[in-house]
């Protein structure tokens, strides 16, 4: 007898929130962890528009308003994409969801039936990987190299077309690397897509960190190239580029307006809509212009930390970072760093059972976690199939410089800390209940 549907076996998790609990048990033992696993701007978000929604709900306007998103908002998202993407998009192409996160899982449940296959970046933001298995589609992940600063080629994505691959995910700027893809690169994408794809294939396109972009690039989106915004969905939201990641609110831009009823329906299966004083703020996000300003003031304050921390990392011994060209994160490498401190003899010693649920870089994770207090998610967190022999670990910027400094200079120990490490996991098998018990 089971209490759970098989089904809920396939459903995965995004580590960055579960790490919770272990950063939770960390500073009930008095530790002050510093968080850089979580992809949330450390920034207010911006008073102006905290100021529209108070004032809506002062005004009354709490109740249940359309599924689909009010009026205003879906207009001001459509002329946000029509300027920002060079396509033309109507209100009523648009879906307002609570947050980014919701369309993922509302593409996978709208257009793929078991056995289809679905194409996604890896590594590449969790919930990809876990609604594709969920909805009980084949994954085909993409493996972006780093030897290529995690990008891929319109060659390599056109080898994973076939005749039964119904959604294809891109997500550029890109959690967890910074990549980004040019329009030269786009473009090559779409022309494998156009020879490749069948017709009713739909391109999921997340764009939620389209503000966050450094050394003066312009977002660019698959959609605004032939042929693709018949089939492509674009996804977005004011979490990262208006540090509203609390507010809970996303949209997503369909291909039809027949698609967009499907999104709305799913909307009013789950949660009926998003409250409509906080989407009165989310209209202020694009038409108000001191918002502008506020972008440009976090961004600057990314690529600041961004400049400031590849090099530190870089001096790391056996870590090797890349620039980033968008969103808020470092990748580096640190396979280096697991050699030094003997993390994959430490792998490899592990009884088979616990071997297969770690990796040598969540190894490294737990022991900086637990022994320095420093939260990063490892490779394995973005996408576990094809993980297998990368050590990197995510760093987010979305951090103040002091808790940056404080964080690198902690890492910078830990590094050194051979006998640490190898004391830290003969706790941890020894101890009942322990990480690697
Ligand atoms: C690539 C990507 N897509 C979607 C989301 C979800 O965004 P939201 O918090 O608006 O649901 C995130 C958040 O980390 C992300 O990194």
């Amino acid at each position: 007898m089971a209490v759970f549907a098989r089904h809920m076996r396939r459903l995965g998790t995004e580590n960055a929130f579960k790490l919770g609990d272990d950063i939770q048990r960390c500073v009930e033992m008095g530790m002050d962890v510093i968080r850089f696993n979580l992809g949330a701007p450390d920034f207010h978000s911006p008073a102006h528009l905290n100021r529209v929604a108070i004032r809506a709900l002062e005004a009354g306007r709490a109740g249940y308003c359309d599924p689909a998103g009010i009026l205003p908002f879906r207009e001001a998202i459509a002329d946000h994409v029509t300027r920002t993407r060079r396509i033309p998009v109507a209100a009523d192409q648009v879906v307002v969801t609570p947050g980014a996160k919701p369309p993922i899982g509302y593409t996978l449940q709208s257009y793929v039936d078991e056995g289809d296959e679905v194409i996604y970046p890896s590594p590449g933001f969790p919930i990809y990987e876990s609604w594709v298995r969920f909805v009980g589609a084949t994954p085909r992940p993409l493996h972006l190299s780093p030897d290529r600063d995690f990008n891929f080629t319109a060659d390599e994505l056109a080898a994973l077309i076939t005749g039964r691959t119904k959604v294809i995910i891109l997500c550029s700027p890109s959690n967890p690397t910074g990549g980004v893809l040019s329009r030269e690169e786009l473009a090559a994408i779409a022309r494998a897509i156009r020879e490749r794809g069948r017709p009713d294939l739909r391109i999921y396109s997340d764009e939620i960190y389209e503000q966050i972009l450094f050394d003066g690039r312009r977002h660019e989106s698959i959609a605004s190239h032939a042929g693709m915004r018949e089939r492509t969905v674009i996804a977005s939201g004011h979490s990262k580029g208006f540090a509203m990641t609390g507010w809970r609110l996303g949209w997503a831009v369909l291909p039809t307006v027949e698609e967009a009823r499907i999104f709305k329906r799913i909307n009013i299966n789950i949660m009926s809509c998003v409250p409509p004083f906080l989407q009165e703020a989310g209209e202020a996000a694009y038409t108000d212009p001191r918002s502008a300003d506020e972008v440009r003031r976090m961004v600057a304050a990314f690529e600041e930390r961004r400049d400031w921390i590849v090099p530190a990392l870089n001096e790391i011994p056996g870590v090797r970072c890349r620039v980033p060209k968008g969103a808020f994160y470092v990748f580096p490498d640190v396979s280096g760093m697991c050699a030094r401190l003997g993390v994959h003899t430490a792998h490899l010693a592990l009884p088979e059972r616990v071997r297969r649920r770690t990796t040598p870089a969540g190894m490294l994770q737990m022991f900086l976690l637990y022994r320095y207090a420093v939260a990063t998610m490892d490779r394995a967190s973005f996408g576990r199939i094809g993980a297998g022999g990368q050590d990197f670990l995510r760093i987010s910027i979305a951090n103040g410089m002091e808790d940056i400094r404080r964080g690198v200079a902690r890492i910078v120990r830990a590094a050194d800390d051979v006998g640490g490490f190898h004391d830290f996991v003969t706790d941890q098998r020894r101890a009942p209940g322990g990480i690697f018990a």
